[in-house]
Parts: structure tokens; sequence; C-alpha cells
């Protein structure tokens, strides 16, 4: 039985179009593109086309895209090699900046590298999650070598002032790096607008397949590679190339470019219509996440009195799945740390689902799941201690809805 998947953000169906672009390097296409015969010079054009098409996405020269496994390899090589660099050379502890609300291939990166000695500043960020360009100036140091904030947040949507922080990160010589997976395919994203040294994305989360992301290193960004091996990747990311992997990523960012403009102002729409009718019909609900700096198809709502999970649970015995925050933490029952890190209690940052829509998502759905959320709030909340005395504390008239 087909189910409602509202959960893009966790990750998106491959495009019918990005399977077909694998296809023939899946079966007899199966050439290394180190090979110098044929069929390997069949494979290194299919990746170097494919790099072409990731590069133009986001205003990158070709060789200043590295493959990688994803977009958690992507973020582990831009902090630690770029660390890895500095203390090889300077003396005193190299410095790294970067936002309390980064995904966790970020922060527990940015963790291991304090165990071994790393100054790290983790910025906070206001009502909205979004982290002040000001704490930014104020938290680098003559010892930064990198500022890494990402452009938009897996959770809330929220999207970051990356280019003014970039500003101020250049002029104090430190490196500027983005995680833009959850931007790529959703708003421009331009290496040279944003004014970033190293950026992260990922396929999977734009219509490609799981298991390959890049970094784009700028032309001349001092930064060690992460694995070691082969000469592949110019020596930036040893490993034989993933090519049906590759290709379909490259085929996704063409798609994803052309597709753009078009699926934003959709999604926001759709979005939109559901946060509406959230809002109108059922009762003490809030909205996560910045009121128009935000992702066009991310929608995070808490809901008092319950519990996400619980929510969770219920909308997928529905056929419909949505996510509690970002689908690393779903597992855990630790409340988000990036509504902690917003100012929430975290009773209130448990109670809160994240709607993430996609190219696919109709109006139909977008109807079904207000109905069905209706039902599940009220259904959850009937059995909720909190509510009941919420409700026997006021007065029955307004007691009716939801
Ligand atoms: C903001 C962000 N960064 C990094 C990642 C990790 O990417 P990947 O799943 O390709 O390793 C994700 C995935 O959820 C993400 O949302």
């Amino acid at each position: 039985m087909a189910y409602i998947y509202f959960d893009h953000n966790a990750t998106t169906p491959l495009d019918p179009a990005v399977l077909e672009a694998m296809m023939p390097f899946l079966h007899e296409a199966h050439g290394n593109a180190s090979s110098f015969h044929s069929p390997g010079r069949e494979a290194r054009e299919a990746v170097d086309l494919a790099r072409k098409q990731v590069a133009s996405l986001i205003g990158a020269q070709p060789a200043e895209i590295v493959f990688t496994s994803g977009g958690t390899e992507a973020d582990n090589h831009a902090l630690r090699g770029v660390i890895a660099r500095v203390k090889a050379g300077a003396g005193q502890p190299p410095h790294l900046v970067t936002s309390a609300i980064e995904h966790p291939a970020v922060l527990n990166t940015a963790q291991m590298l304090e165990q071994q000695g790393c100054a790290v500043s983790y910025l906070p960020v206001d009502e909205y999650g979004r982290v002040r360009p000001e704490d930014a100036r104020s938290a680098i140091n003559d010892a930064t070598a990198l500022v890494s904030v990402m452009l938009a947040n897996n959770e809330v949507g929220t999207i970051q002032p990356v280019a003014a922080i970039a500003a101020i990160a250049r002029e104090r010589k430190a490196i500027m790096h983005t995680d833009a997976v959850q931007g790529l395919g959703r708003i421009p994203v331009d290496v040279d607008a944003l004014g970033v040294d190293l950026l992260s994305i990922s396929a999977h989360k734009v219509y490609g397949p799981k298991g390959i992301g890049a970094l784009y290193i700028r032309r001349g960004t001092r930064i060690a590679p992460l694995i070691y091996g082969g000469h592949q990747e110019r020596r930036r990311r040893g490993g034989t190339e993933n090519v049906p992997a590759i290709v379909g990523f490259g085929r996704a960012c063409e798609l994803a470019g052309e597709l753009l403009a078009e699926s934003a102002a959709r999604e926001a729409r759709l979005r939109d219509r559901l946060e509406q009718g959230i809002r109108e019909r059922i009762e003490h609900v809030r909205i996560n996440g910045h009121p128009s700096e935000r992702l066009p198809n991310t929608l995070n709502v808490g809901f008092t009195f319950v519990e996400g999970e619980s929510l969770l649970m219920n909308l997928d015995i529905e056929r419909v799945a949505v996510s509690t925050g970002s689908a690393c933490s779903s597992g855990d029952l630790q409340p988000s740390h990036v509504l902690l890190a917003m100012g929430f209690e975290a009773e209130a940052a448990h109670g809160t689902l994240r709607f993430s829509l996609g190219r696919r998502t109709t109006e139909e759905e977008i109807a079904t799941v207000l109905d069905v959320l209706v039902r599940v709030v009220a259904r959850v909340r009937a059995m909720s201690p909190m509510y009941r005395d919420f409700i026997k504390g006021r007065r029955p008239a307004a007691a009716s809805k939801a």
C-alpha cells in the first residue's frame, strides 16, 4: 500500500531519469575510470561529465569538485583536512568556529578535533535558529583556521547568513566551509555568491543515489586529504571511483538546476498551505524556524502536551511518513540539539514533527495529511495526562477543537 512521504530532508527517492543514466554503468559499462583502455576511458568520460554537471549547479570549476561517499565524508574532509594542515605548521593549537545547530557530521567531528587539542567555539543561534554574523566576528581570533556554518538547517529549515559570515572569515584570513547538503536543489547555491572556500553536498537529498556526495574545494585552499590511497580525485581522495553513483549524482544535479525555481515555488506554496491548515485546525501548535528565511519545503511544528515520537508512530500507522527531527537523532530519544539551541525547554523540544515536502508532493496529499494529523493529534492528546490536566483546568467551551 502506498504511503505519503513527507520526509524529503531525510532522503529523496531516486529520480527515474537518474536511474536511467546510471543503468549502463551498473551493467556492461563496468570499466575502472583509471584504466587506459576503452572501457576505462568510457568510465572516465562519464565521471568527467558528472563533475561538470555537479560543478555547474554550484557555480564551481570541475577541478574544484572532489567526489566523496556522501555529505558526512565531505564534512569530515573539510574539518579534519583543514585542521590537519594547520597542525602540521603552527605553534599554537588551531581554532575552529562552528555553530551549535550543525548536523552531527560536523558537530561530532568538531568534538573529536576538540579531544585532539583543537580549540572549538560553538556559535549560538537566535529563537529562529539563525547564527548572528556579529557572534562569528567576536568568536574568530588569530588562531582561527576554519569557520564552518551550515547553509540551511535540516531540522527547522532555517537558512543561515553564510555570505555575511564568509566575508568576516575572509577578512580574518580563516577558511570558510558550509554544509550545503540541505540547501542544494532547494535554494540557489553558488560558491562565489556565498564566498565560501569549501562546501559539502550529497546526492541523496537531490533525487540521486545514496552513498555519494562531494566536497567543493576552492582552488588554492590549504587542505589535506581525508582518505589516502591512489591518485584518484587529483590525489585528494584515494579509492576507485564509484562510477554509477557519480554518474547518477551528475544527472541529479543537472535536473535539480532545471527544476529548482519551479519546484521551490511549488513546494513553498504547498508547505504554506499545510502550515496554515495546521494553525487553523489544531490548537496549541508552534511553528519552529525562521518565518521567511527557511527552506521552501520544510515545516517544523511543535504540538504541546504530546511526544513527537507518539505522533510519528501514529502517523506511520496511517501511512504518512514524517520525522521528529533529523533522521539521525530520531533513533535516540534525546531532545533535538537544534531546538535546545533555539532556547526551547527539553519538554517542548520533544513534541515536534518535521514535514519535508518534495517534487512529487500533491495538493491531495496535503489535504489528506491535514485530516489525518487532526485525528492523530486529538487521539494522542486524549491519552496525555498533561493535556487532561490542562483541559480540566479550563472552561469546557474552549476545549472543543482538536
Ligand atoms: C545538513 C546535513 N549534513 C550532512 C548530512 C549527511 O549527509 P550523508 O547522508 O550524505 O552522509 C545530512 C544528512 O542528513 C544533512 O542533513
